[in-house]
């Protein structure tokens, strides 16, 4: 909250509670210090069970706030200087004007006045730091403007042949076929000694930990559990001290994984926390973690986010998994193909005209889509289905290959829009089953395949994209539904940024 009155002009306070929130500082010369000193109330002295409420302060005359000069916005000549204040809940929205910034924390009060800054909290609570620090941004203008593209989500998607390449970066050795991530190395033994792991997040988040769940657990043998964080607030899922639970989200400020990260920490489980935005709620509450380093995502949709959220989980798995030797040829594969990854992304990239064409002549006017799809191939298809309908508002729903019999196979017939992903991997006969069942009930999927698979029949429209180890091949299949999501989208005339009833940072519960 940000508070501005008449009765007080050049002034402004500013608190936060649950939600993020940052100032921005812009000084023409060096700073003296890069901190700022938080300024605490006495209000210790009050009994605890005394609720701060004004009229309560007041009778047990609680001192006023208390002022000090501020050294921190000194030049380093130690004089005074001009000074402007951003306030802001993302740094995307300031670093047009500043790159320095602080974030508050929970129940801090900023007041700003005269040019001054001060920090002020009603109690000095245990463990709460007694400064702020002003941070250097490392996000750059270009990064948060649109440049050549129409939108932020079709420059998110075209910019995956590199955001991944920024989540690898100087973590994976593709001589030594080694994964080295800073964050995680020390909390290493501890997390080979859990009894699980519990992989927490919402929407698409969620579907890059269901997308991952397989590798992990062939490579560790640690059983993991896929939750959606609010079913399992929802459940208050029994979680014990050995646990290691992982809570996934792009802006790490997302309220209801920040709650089932609280309740984790409550119970005494290991918590990492796996987020975009350094300095995000998630970053700093969780006991260690990996930064994806997508760069911003602007669009609602999340797209690179999605394909960095899943190579740092493989990542994650690959080290966690290198004390086991049997696992050796295994991760190389996969090193290997993270290797490629860049170069066959640019290739998906390229069919765009295609799935343009494919849009507008085939799916624009329907009402429903089907992507169906098993194995690794299935939070594809859930990923897939939501961006359709969270930018489009078409109807469309990720279905299991194999629950097929089991109920949606009722759905099928000629006028149902279908989307088949069926790529070269173990569970390719199970999907050729599925694909003729879907045609006996006179269903014309389109297909999503590799190319090269001269098995799948001249007659059916087919998506083609290179084929890559088992385990990465839905960093691939996923492209060509964001752009097909995209693409229904624009001809829907939706505001594609900013679908509605949506936000990009859901902060409430
Ligand atoms: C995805 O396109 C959505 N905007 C949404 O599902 C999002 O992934 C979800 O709200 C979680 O956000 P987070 O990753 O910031 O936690």
């Amino acid at each position: 909250m940000i508070f501005k009155s008449v009765h007080y002009p050049n002034e402004m306070v500013a608190t936060r509670r649950g939600s993020p929130l940052l100032i921005g500082v812009k000084t023409p010369k060096k700073l003296k210090v890069d901190f700022v000193d938080v300024e605490f109330g006495n209000i210790d002295e009050i009994p605890a069970d005394v609720e701060a409420t004004s009229s309560s302060l007041n009778a047990l005359e609680v001192p006023k706030l208390r002022r000090s000069e501020s050294r921190a916005f000194l030049s380093e000549d130690g004089q005074p200087q001009q000074i402007e204040y951003f306030l802001a809940s993302d740094p995307s929205a300031v670093v047009e004007h500043t790159k320095r910034v602080l974030y508050l924390l929970d129940d801090d009060i900023a007041h700003i006045c005269n040019g001054e800054l001060h920090i002020h909290r009603l109690r000095r609570d245990d463990g709460i730091s007694s400064i702020r620090s002003i941070q250097t941004l490392e996000i750059e203008l270009a990064e948060i403007m649109k440049g050549s593209f129409d939108h932020f989500m079709q420059k998110e998607i075209y910019e995956q042949p590199e955001s991944v390449v920024n989540t690898m970066r100087g973590r994976v050795n593709f001589d030594t076929h080694k994964v080295t991530l800073g964050g995680l190395k020390s909390y290493l033994p501890t997390i080979r000694r859990c009894r699980r792991m519990v992989f927490i997040a919402c929407g698409t988040s969620y579907h890059s930990a269901l997308a991952t769940r397989a590798i992990f657990e062939e490579l560790t043998e640690i059983p993991v559990s896929t939750e959606l964080a609010s079913d399992f607030l929802d459940r208050k899922c029994p979680i014990f001290r050995d646990d290691v639970c992982v809570f996934i989200s792009q802006s790490g400020e997302t309220a209801d994984t920040i709650l089932a990260m609280r309740y984790c920490l409550e119970r005494g489980a290991l918590c990492v926390g796996v987020t975009n935005t350094v300095g995000s709620t998630i970053s700093r509450e969780s006991h260690c973690g990996v930064h994806i380093n997508a760069g911003p995502e602007i669009g609602v949709a999340s797209t690179k986010a999605y394909t960095s959220q899943y190579i740092a989980l493989v990542m994650f798995a690959i080290q966690l998994s290198e004390d086991r030797t049997s696992m050796t040829v295994r991760r190389s594969e996969i090193i290997d193909g993270l290797h490629a990854l860049p170069s066959q992304i640019k290739e998906v990239l390229q069919i765009d005209q295609e799935l343009q064409k494919l849009a507008k002549e085939v799916l624009y006017k329907e009402k429903s889509l089907l992507i169906m799809g098993r194995g690794f191939q299935n939070a594809t298809c859930l990923e897939g289905a939501l961006k359709i309908k969270e930018v489009s508002y078409m109807h469309s729903e990720g279905i299991l290959a194999g629950e097929l019999k089991h109920g949606p196979l009722a759905l099928v017939d000629e006028n149902m829009p279908v989307i088949l992903i069926m790529t070269r991997d173990s569970l390719y006969p199970k999907v050729r089953s599925a694909l003729e069942q879907v045609t006996a009930r006179k269903g014309q999927p389109i297909i999503i395949c590799n190319k090269g698979d001269d098995a799948i029949n001249t007659s059916y429209k087919t998506i083609r994209v290179p084929q890559t180890v088992d385990c990465l091949q839905g960093l691939l299949t996923i492209i060509p539904l964001q752009l097909l999501s995209y693409h229904l989208a624009c001809l829907a005339g939706v505001d594609v940024d900013f679908p509605r009833n949506l936000a990009k940072s859901v902060t409430v519960e």
